[in-house]
């Protein structure tokens, strides 16, 4: 276990927020949850860190953070079809779809290049370009933290939803992931639902390989969405909101290209069609601003306060809800 005390937090968050942790608890294995010292950390306000890149440090400080850092992949069980890897929380989600991609295993490709530790991904069920890690799961182990045990949950019990999970609702400060396991097909059938993905491999002879799909995947993400290593950012801002049939009549009455698609029977509408039709696409404020091309996406010119994020995040909120009409929801986790 690593301890240290007043650290700067602008390297351990993506929007590049520079608060400050009172405490922080860098912890390496399982056994190190049960000593005196973590045991007395977690008896006080904490907050749990991953990879930092879905979360919006609101505040200039933070009395302590607790941080698992366990890694490793491995794998533990295999049939005709599949394979099943353990992977610790603390390994960078984009090494496991790259271990999964150069193991010929398909099911995690498209969700490459999404920052983060593995075990922050069940927490908002990451998902792009048609795939979500909620499919890809079959149990999460974590450290509970009021009955002081470590617990597995199978795949149902994490109750995956659209960004949602049980770790955002009933288990929300309860739980430190230690691990997951996913089963991974060995057969590779490449997800094309994503429109500019069928595009890209409409007219070519060849079904794309798992390394094809990964490359593809990873220039789509780096053309759309802005690099944290460059500009500071946690992904969408928002989730892309749920209408009623009578919101969709009426945004269709006053823009006929509203874009809306069904998911599993409910109505969405991008974000990021909201803001830009809201007149706020690449709009900025200060230090903060809409990304010029995503606009759900909010980014740090450098320098913006958690503060000066969330001010602005509530703007963009109440001006789409007045001219738009429709309630959007923050999708990362304001600390
Ligand atoms: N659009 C605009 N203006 C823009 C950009 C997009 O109107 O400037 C509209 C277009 O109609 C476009 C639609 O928004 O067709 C959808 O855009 P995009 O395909 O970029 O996806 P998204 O719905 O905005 C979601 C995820 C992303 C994920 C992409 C690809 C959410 C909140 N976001 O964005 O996830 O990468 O799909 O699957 O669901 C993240 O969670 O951090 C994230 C980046």
């Amino acid at each position: 276990m690593i301890f240290r005390k007043n650290v700067p937090l602008a390297d351990f968050n993506t929007f590049g927020i520079n608060s400050t942790a009172g405490e922080m608890y860098i912890v390496e294995n399982k056994s190190e949850l049960f000593s005196g010292e973590i045991q007395n950390a977690l008896s006080k306000p904490f907050f749990v860190l991953g990879g930092g890149s879905n979360i919006l440090l609101s505040k200039d400080f933070i009395p302590s953070i607790i941080k698992y850092n366990g890694k490793g992949i491995q794998f533990i069980s295999e049939d005709s079809e599949s394979r099943t890897l353990q992977v610790n929380a603390g390994e960078t989600w984009d090494d496991v779809v790259l271990f999964a991609v150069d193991n010929n295993l398909a099911g995690i490709e498209n969700l490459s290049l999404i920052p983060g530790t593995a075990g922050a991904a069940p927490i908002q069920n990451i998902g792009a370009y048609g795939q979500e890690v909620g499919n890809a799961i079959i149990t999460v182990t974590y450290y509970d933290i009021p009955a002081k045990c470590e617990v597995t949950l199978s795949n149902e019990d994490c109750k995956f939803g659209y960004r949602d999970s049980i770790f955002k609702n009933q288990l929300k400060g309860k739980a430190i992931i230690t691990s997951i396991t996913l089963r991974l097909k060995k057969i590779f059938i490449p997800d094309l639902r994503y429109k500019q993905l069928s595009e890209i491999f409409l007219n070519s002879n060849e079904a794309p390989s798992l390394k094809t799909m990964r490359d593809t995947i990873i220039s789509i993400r780096e053309s759309k969405l802005p690099n944290p290593a460059l500009l500071g950012n946690a992904g969408s801002f928002f989730k892309n909101p749920i209408v009623s049939e009578k919101q969709l009549k009426f945004l269709k009455s006053k823009f006929e290209t509203v874009p809306s698609f069904s998911s599993s029977g409910l109505i969405k509408i991008p974000a990021a069609w909201l803001i830009e039709n809201a007149g706020l696409k690449a709009k900025r404020i200060g230090n903060v601003g809409t990304y010029e091309k995503q606009p759900l996406v909010l980014v740090n010119y450098g320098g913006a306060s958690g503060e000066e994020i969330l001010k602005f995040s509530e703007l963009i909120k109440s001006e789409v809800f007045k001219k738009l009409g429709v309630s959007i929801e923050c999708e990362v986790n304001i600390v």
